[in-house]
């Protein structure tokens, strides 16, 4: 590259990034690490910053958002956006093809294209000598509101189409949308600060485009997905809605990856089967599949009935949200003495199956809802997220409907509970001595990642506890064959498995063994951290707040609740018991005394990567004397990122942290091994 001209070089990253997002969001085949894109984005930054001249609005460092708006500008759509008639069953689906059939006069069905129904705000934007110069909301239809700042900021709408042919204007249209893990994160978020959650994705992508501050907007994570086109040259276009999706794709125009042809009604129903049962899988709602006759002659002859065009219909799929009534609110007590409101509800069909519970995460919930017991409510289920209640239709309520009372004991044991201020969750004060707590931890003590106790299943564990055989983590080891006998469906070989997989996991790891403890917010990652950092449970036991937040994955609420579980006389009993029984791991040298060429350096690893799998990086990075951590901070020396790197990624360029890519890595990996 031509450094010496900053215009030649900005010029060659706005193409280079260009054609890597058009990879990503249109191919859906990325080429290159996401610390590449970084490193070069950041480059055009600099560059951009430097030389005022070289600043465009189209440049790819153009979507982080722009001072706000006071209101947003009416636009006039060129074309009125209609909106799609619905079928909601095969035989209203197979009037619609009929009666086509019938104004078409022909006996053969016309070939349609079948796309899935993306739950979204429609969007329009219009582009002028391939540049993006306007986006808008659909509005009544006619007229809509100027959101071309906000939209800017989205990474999957091309500021600047590509390739042959662009027309020198032309309205693309489409849906813009969030994704459901985006949703859940934002509402998590909003949650934990007491902030507004939104009602579904939907809503989410509506309020996030309804901000005036297009700062806002940057930080959500919508999508778009382009549909149709409104406005175009009528010279050299194409001749059906198959060729215009493909051309969209040519300008660097995301489209669906399903959208495909169908030519019979068998065809139809396939389609809309395959992808019913691809939905709960899909990374985003769809609400349904609409089909659209191909041929553009075809579409002319058919014409519109008022608002929606005769040629086109949205086969739906059952709501992903509906009405029922909040029969009680029962308190569920989780491992570590969470209380969770979970709401009984009268059985219900949503979202493809029948429901008949919803979270209601925690109180402040229930006040943010004004829920109180028998409401009417709107509950959804999408995907595998657990059913939610979402509203509370308040003009529903009968008069005197009782409030939820809020438990002052523990629901399984009588201890009382407590609210740590500022937190919004209830906790059972009673630790391992209540049964559900002790369900809880002998679940996760057993679990796979940490003492990893083969065929020690949900029902085996709710019969130990209940008979008392087991009353603390340490009795699991005293277990014989005759004690677990009795046991509803257990025979003489399963109890023999057991009580030997049981021994067997008396030989663990010290990173598993601190994992399996169960300490509050200390997961693998910094379970391994605390391992290797004290290498022995006295060291461990022993260690001030200071030598805690030392650890690379230890901030001041882990480094708490690891000091509160060593300071309660019924933990250190628990630790007694289980070294009594046996439980042994190796102890491995600290770092420290066998130093390595990267001895002193933590490193944390994200992203996908080729040539190895990420715990296998890991476990080099050790041998090298490395620590590894799952998060970024200030301590981090190095962050290996693989393509898909996200919020780490970021932090570490906030941080300043080094950031390598694999094909770096593995290089140096060969320098060190020389
Ligand atoms: S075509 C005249 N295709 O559904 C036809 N619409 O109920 C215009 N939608 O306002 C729409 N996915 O927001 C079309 N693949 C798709 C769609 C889609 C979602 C939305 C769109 C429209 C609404 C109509």
């Amino acid at each position: 590259m031509d450094q010496s001209e900053p215009h030649t070089e900005a010029a060659e990253l706005r193409e280079r990034l260009e054609q890597w997002s058009y990879e990503y969001y249109v191919l859906d085949a990325p080429t290159v690490p996401d610390a590449e894109y970084d490193r070069c984005f950041r480059r055009l930054q600099d560059l951009e910053e430097e030389h005022a001249e070289l600043r465009s609005e189209h440049s790819p460092t153009q979507r982080v958002g722009a001072e706000p708006l006071k209101q947003f500008a009416s636009v006039e759509h060129a074309m009125p956006m209609l909106s799609l008639d619905n079928a909601f069953d095969e035989d209203e689906f197979a009037s619609f093809v009929k009666r086509a059939c019938d104004r078409l006069d022909v006996e053969e069905m016309p070939e349609l294209i079948a796309e899935p129904k993306l739950d979204g705000i429609a969007v329009s934007l219009l582009f002028e000598a391939g540049l993006l110069v306007r986006a808008a909301t659909r509005g009544d239809g006619n007229r809509g509101e100027d959101i071309t700042a906000n939209v800017k900021t989205i990474s999957s709408v091309p500021l600047r189409l590509r390739g042959a042919g662009v027309p020198e204007r032309i309205e693309v249209r489409g849906e813009i949308y969030m994704s459901r893990e985006g949703f859940e994160a934002f509402n998590h978020r909003a949650r934990m600060k007491g902030e507004k959650t939104f009602v579904n994705p939907r809503n989410a992508a509506a309020g996030s485009l309804r901000q005036l501050d297009s700062r806002i907007t940057a930080t959500r994570p919508l999508v778009f997905c382009a549909y149709s086109a409104g406005e175009h040259p009528e010279e050299s276009w194409p001749d059906s809605h198959w060729s215009v999706l493909a051309e969209f794709k040519n300008w660097g125009i995301p489209i669906s990856p399903h959208a495909a042809r169908v030519a019979s009604l068998d065809a139809c129903h396939q389609y809309f089967d395959d992808i019913a049962k691809l939905r709960d899988s899909l990374a985003f709602d769809i609400d349904g599949i609409v089909y659209k006759v191909n041929e553009f002659s075809a579409q002319d002859r058919l014409g519109f009935v008022s608002r929606a065009p005769r040629w086109a219909i949205a086969r739906k799929f059952p709501a992903q949200e509906a009405i029922t009534r909040v029969q009680g609110v029962e308190f569920q007590v989780g491992r570590t003495g969470a209380i969770t409101p979970v709401a009984r509800l009268e059985p219900v069909f949503v979202g493809g199956v029948t429901v008949s519970n919803a979270t209601l995460h925690n109180l402040d919930e229930i006040a943010r809802l004004e829920l109180r017991l028998r409401d009417s409510v709107i509950v959804r289920r999408a995907g595998d997220v657990i059913p939610q209640v979402v509203s509370v239709l308040a003009d529903r309520r009968d008069e005197n409907s009782p409030v939820i009372e809020v438990p002052t004991t523990c629901p399984v044991c009588p201890a009382p509970v407590e609210r740590v201020s500022g937190e919004a969750t209830l906790r059972c004060t009673a630790g391992l001595t209540c049964p559900a707590q002790l369900k809880g931890s002998v679940r996760h003590f057993a679990s796979r990642r940490a003492m990893d106790i083969d065929g020690l299943g949900e029902k085996i564990i709710e019969q130990m506890v209940h008979q008392g055989l087991v009353r603390g983590l340490a009795d699991l080891f005293s277990l014989t064959v005759d004690d677990l006998l009795p046991l509803e469906r257990m025979g003489e070989k399963s109890a023999t498995n057991l009580v030997s997989s049981i021994a067997a996991s008396r030989e663990t790891t010290f990173a598993k063994f601190i994992y399996a403890l169960g300490i509050r917010e200390v997961g693998e990652a910094t379970a391994a951290a605390l391992a290797s950092e004290f290498v022995t449970l006295d060291n461990l036991r022993d260690a001030s707040v200071e030598q805690l937040l030392a650890v690379p994955d230890v901030g001041p609420v882990v480094a708490e609740h690891v000091l509160q579980f060593f300071a309660s006389d019924a933990n250190l009993e628990l630790l007694n018991a289980l070294l009594d029984s046996g439980l042994t791991w190796p102890v491995t040298p600290s770092s420290d005394d066998d130093p390595g060429p990267l001895t002193g350096q933590t490193w944390v690893v994200t992203g996908r990567l080729e040539a190895m799998s990420r715990d296998e990086a890991e476990a080099k990075l050790q041998s090298l004397g490395a620590r590894t951590a799952k998060s970024v901070s200030s301590k981090t020396s190095t962050v290996l990122a693989g393509p898909g790197a996200g919020s780490k990624l970021k932090r570490a360029e906030q941080l300043e942290v080094d950031v390598i890519d694999e094909p770096a890595f593995l290089a140096l990996l060969e320098q060190l091994s020389q």
